[in-house]
């Protein structure tokens, strides 16, 4: 862990969790409340509908509340999508975007992804810009030079003092219940963060850098030690209380 950076431990429920499934986030909160003073910043991610109700179970408690994507635009004719400013009205400080699963299912690219950062930054929210490489792409060996590309392609344009996040989650370890070893896990933040210093100028060396894909319980303390490693994105082990609060602790 950069010993400079508070981590940042962020749940991702992505398309899971209906209001009986507040009570986890009403579990965690007691959770915390119990376990005193923090190491690491605490963020939920929920599913969109379950925004503005989670806003009201998180009131008093450290528990920050974030959109899984939003759109590029403010407003507008986009059936289906929810804006920046629309994260934010309902409760959220942070927004996923770019993750591999809305790359993969609605063909987002870096542009893409790149204009979301930016309308979030514009609303207010912190932006979490997703990158990582296949499994294929990492045995051709092109895993740093695919990783490096999205970052530096899926980067909002950034004025110093904006705060960004970056999450390292290669595609072949999300949901399958394989990690990146550690020496790959820290060959590839050190070279985000690299890339980082490059474009950001100052604010590189503040942008946190989580990595994500099936991190749990039992190996959180390895790769939340790990250099260069800000914290993690978790998709599975978020959804119960007791799981996501021992990775929490693990930080
Ligand atoms: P996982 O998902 O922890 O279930 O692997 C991580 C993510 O996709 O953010």
């Amino acid at each position: 862990m950069n010993d400079r950076l508070r981590p940042l431990v962020a749940g991702n429920w992505k398309m899971n969790g209906i209001e009986a499934s507040l009570s986890e986030i009403e579990r965690l909160k007691i959770l915390l409340a119990d376990a005193g003073a923090l190491s690491a910043d605490v963020l939920v991610c929920p599913p969109a509908t379950l925004l503005s109700r989670a806003a009201d179970v998180c009131m008093g408690s450290p528990i920050e509340l974030g959109g899984q994507d939003c759109h590029a635009k403010v407003s507008g004719a986009h059936t289906g999508d929810i804006s920046a400013q629309m994260v934010a009205d309902a409760g959220g400080s942070f927004v996923i975007v770019g993750h591999s699963e809305r790359r993969a299912d609605h063909g987002e690219g870096d542009a893409v992804v790149k204009a979301k950062a930016e309308a979030a930054l514009a609303a207010g929210l912190t932006p979490i810009v997703c990158v990582g490489e296949t499994a294929e792409q990492r045995a051709g060996g092109q895993a740093n030079q695919v990783v490096g590309g999205q970052v530096r392609n899926s980067l909002p344009t950034y004025k110093a003092g904006q705060k960004v996040v970056v999450a390292y989650e290669p595609v072949w370890a999300i949901g399958t219940g394989n990690t990146a070893t550690a020496a790959d896990i820290a060959d590839m933040h050190a070279a985000i963060r690299a890339i980082l210093n490059e474009m950001l100028g100052a604010g590189g060396e503040k942008a946190l850098v989580l990595y994500g894909g099936s991190v749990k319980p039992s190996n959180a303390r390895e790769i939340l030690a790990t250099p260069n490693v800000n914290g993690a994105l978790v998709g599975g082990a978020s959804l119960l209380a007791d799981d996501f609060f021992s990775i929490i602790i693990a930080a």
